[in-house]
């Protein structure tokens, strides 16, 4: 089984942006973090971050045909980008949407997700803990699925 993690723009600078909404962690140390509960779980896991919005739409198009799910951090662009969701809708790709912070407390344009119910499931404000849960939930998912 196949996972990409797709993160969206400024989480390249976690562990130094706004420590007291996402985290003291880096997101190399997610990545290192996510990589070894992928294995554990026994799958695969590709990793990615971009700040572009057109890269991530290129990136979400590409796994078509390649990855069994994904879960993705989509950042701001979680609350922006209906590209970002056509691209979803157009790959009908399995993902859980997550974030480190809880989005539906905090302001009101980040309580809406233009993603959200595309999603299997949201994990939102475990901090880097919320990945480990998405990855879980996804694979349990996809797993059952195929079991079917
Ligand atoms: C975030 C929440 C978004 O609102 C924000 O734009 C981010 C990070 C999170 O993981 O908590 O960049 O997706």
């Amino acid at each position: 089984m196949h996972i990409a993690v797709l993160n969206g723009p400024n989480l390249n600078l976690l562990g130094e942006r706004e420590p007291e909404l996402y985290g003291r962690a880096t997101l190399a140390e997610i990545e290192a973090a996510t990589r070894e509960w992928a294995r554990a779980l026994g799958v695969q896991c590709s990793w990615t971050q971009t700040n572009h919005e057109g890269e991530l739409v290129d990136v979400i198009q590409g796994l078509r045909g390649k990855a069994d799910g994904a879960v993705i951090n989509a950042a701001a662009f979680t609350h922006t980008s209906l590209a970002v969701r056509d691209a979803l809708l157009a790959v009908r790709l399995p993902f859980v949407e997550v974030h480190l912070s809880n989005i539906f407390a905090r302001e009101p344009e980040r309580r809406r997700s233009l993603l959200a119910d595309l999603a299997v499931g949201v994990v939102t404000g475990f901090g880097a803990e919320s990945y480990r849960l998405g990855l879980e939930g996804l694979v349990g998912y996809l797993a059952s699925r195929h079991g079917r």
